[in-house]
């Protein structure tokens, strides 16, 4: 959902470049830098993805520049709505990340002004206003972010020499690097490069200079940074010899189980939560997309072993929905912790006198922070588009939650055969996708909680190969959706619980005699039933565990079919990793 990159360095251009291609998951519409360069402010931009910039960064010596990568929101990926923005009298350059909701009431009052703009977006309205304010850059900028409203997070290069910061809703950190002083969207720009970092608060100000980092609050009162500790390693964000950061990230399944199983071994996360859930008589679980199947996971899982009601909410619906929750514990699950949708959804909660916990990926997101405790899924850094392993992780920590609460003598290491079958699912899947391959739409069902493995398989797949796919509990596809299924379809069934088998594979027969192609997902040790292709699983615990594993196979197929079609899945058209604007 955009990305910005700012430097303060002699040889900020490349170093700049290089933060920026880590941002590329943000938003690759188009791109841009700003530099400071004798006095004016020198600006290139074009359609695309990051890497269109290199040839011109490499060469772009400027003491202060500013980056960008843009997902389009308002006004086409064109290059004149590319980023930075040049504020009417040339005094300033902006970079932006957000939507700004009262744009065109400001445009209006500054048109009144006689000046006029360039681009169709909300943020050369926000560069221009700053240009218009009085006072000092530091004042400009906190008087005009004062007549925003909307979500943004902004670096502004004035030719002043400085290059100011600031935040509302949209993320944005500092860091004192080796490249020296950086602002960025996300702390992966660091990597490698500092030690820490510091994530700025809600209005407050960093002005950033070659030599210096100074942190100022609303008031303009300076203040003092306190940097937290920056542990991710340099391995976390390289490819490790793949190709594309999805199949690497398919592949880390195992290995993050492994890190999830021995930092809860190590760490005392589970305790908190027992406090957490005293008095607590109802869950309600938000997330979006993936998250939100994370969460219809946890609404089944925790419900069912604590014995209480438990529902999940879509995030966006929740939000402007008039909830009404007593004695509720909001559970919000997030792998980026950044998702504009999710975090509008505690303060609501708050509101309501509810306690909050987030199941993020991202430590220092502000999901994290504003939520009452929090616990780390530890997927490790994810950068593909289409979520695989945080998926896994999310339901993993939703999985041990409930086992924790709901048995006395739970012991961590009794997950310890999980990463070893998760291995075992990440075989060859590329007969099955061949199989797929032709055609245009294929439905996903299963009965329990493999109705929601359906929709996250169907998810995966539509939004890497844009082929049509739906996941349906199995019993409803007789409901309608059977009308759809003719020679060949595909339907992928996954069976994985004893009890509901039969019922399940009376689901599948339907399908067969519609002729449509039916691709097994079930243990090994269950009695087979006549299909087209067999996925076999190894015998675990529970249904719960079961999905832990069967998502694995269908993350492998999405990612197949979409390199056959050609397309690259870790940049699907129209999607950005971070979905920071509701
Ligand atoms: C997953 O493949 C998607 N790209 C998307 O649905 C994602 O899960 C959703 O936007 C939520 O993101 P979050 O987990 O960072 O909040």
């Amino acid at each position: 959902m955009c990305g910005i990159a700012c430097l303060a360095s002699p040889s900020s251009g490349k170093n700049c470049y290089k933060a920026l291609e880590k941002l590329d998951y943000r938003g690759y519409d188009s791109a841009g830098m700003a530099g400071l360069a004798d006095g004016e402010i020198e600006i290139f931009k074009t359609t695309g993805s990051v890497k269109n910039i290199e040839d011109f960064a490499k060469d772009f010596d400027c003491p202060l520049v500013i980056a960008h990568t843009r997902w389009a929101t308002h006004g086409g990926p064109t290059k004149e709505n590319a980023h930075p923005h040049l504020s009417y009298d040339g005094s300033l350059a902006l970079v932006h990340n957000g939507i700004i909701e009262n744009y065109q009431s400001l445009k209006t009052s500054l048109a009144e002004c006689g000046i006029g703009f360039k681009s169709e977006t909300d943020s050369e309205v926000v560069a221009s206003l700053i240009a218009h304010e009085s006072g000092s850059p530091l004042e400009k900028l906190s008087k005009a972010t004062k007549r925003l409203e909307g979500s943004f997070a902004l670096g502004v290069l004035f030719k002043e020499k400085v290059i100011l910061a600031t935040r509302r809703h949209s993320p944005l950190y500092i860091a004192v690097t080796t490249e020296g002083n950086m602002i960025a969207s996300d702390v992966v720009c660091f990597i490698g490069l500092a030690k820490e970092f510091y994530a700025l608060k809600e209005g407050e100000i960093a002005m950033v200079t070659e030599d210096k980092i100074e942190l100022y609050d609303s008031q303009l009162k300076k203040i003092d940074i306190s940097f937290c500790e920056l542990e991710k390693d340099e391995t976390s964000i390289s490819l490790n010899g793949y190709e594309y950061y999805m199949e690497k990230e398919i592949n880390e399944i195992p290995i993050i189980m492994r890190s999830f199983l021995s930092r809860y071994a190590k760490e005392d996360l589970l305790t908190p939560m027992k406090k957490l859930f005293e008095g607590v008589d109802n869950i309600a679980l938000v997330g979006c997309g993936t998250a939100y199947h994370a969460c219809l996971f946890g609404a089944k899982v925790l419900g069912e072993r604590l014995n209480m009601p438990a529902h999940a909410y879509i995030a966006s619906e929740l939000k402007y929905s008039r909830p009404c929750f007593k004695n509720t514990l909001a559970i919000l699950v997030s792998q980026s912790g950044e998702t504009a949708d999710t975090l509008g959804c505690v303060p609501i909660f708050k509101k309501l006198g509810l306690k909050t916990l987030a199941i993020t990926n991202t430590e220092h997101s502000a999901l994290a922070r504003e939520c009452d405790a929090y616990l780390p899924v530890c997927a490790g850094v994810e950068l593909a588009v289409a979520s695989t392993k945080a998926y896994v992780a999310q339901i993993l920590t939703l999985y041990t939650l409930a086992r924790y609460l709901s048995q006395e003598d739970f012991d961590i290491f009794s997950l310890s055969h999980l990463p070893e079958a998760a291995e075992r699912l990440l075989g060859d899947y590329s007969r099955l996708a061949s199989e797929i391959l032709p055609a245009q739409r294929v439905f996903f069902i299963g009965r329990g909680l493999d109705s929601v493995t359906s929709q996250e398989a169907a998810l995966k797949l539509k939004e890497i190969t844009y082929k049509s796919a739906e996941g349906y509990p199995a019993g409803e596809l007789k409901h309608g959706t059977l009308a759809l299924i003719d020679k060949g379809t595909p339907v992928v069934v996954f069976a994985t619980n004893q009890d509901l088998y039969k019922k399940t594979m009376a689901n599948a027969t339907e399908v067969k005699a519609r002729g449509g192609k039916v691709i097994l997902v079930a243990p090994s040790n269950f009695e087979k039933c006549d299909c087209d292709y067999f996925i076999p699983l190894p015998t675990l615990k529970d249904e719960a565990e079961y999905s832990l594993v069967s998502i694995i196979p269908f993350q492998s197929l999405a990612f197949l079919v979409c390199r056959a079609l050609g397309y690259n899945p870790d940049k699907p058209r129209n999607l950005a990793k971070s979905v920071t604007v509701e």
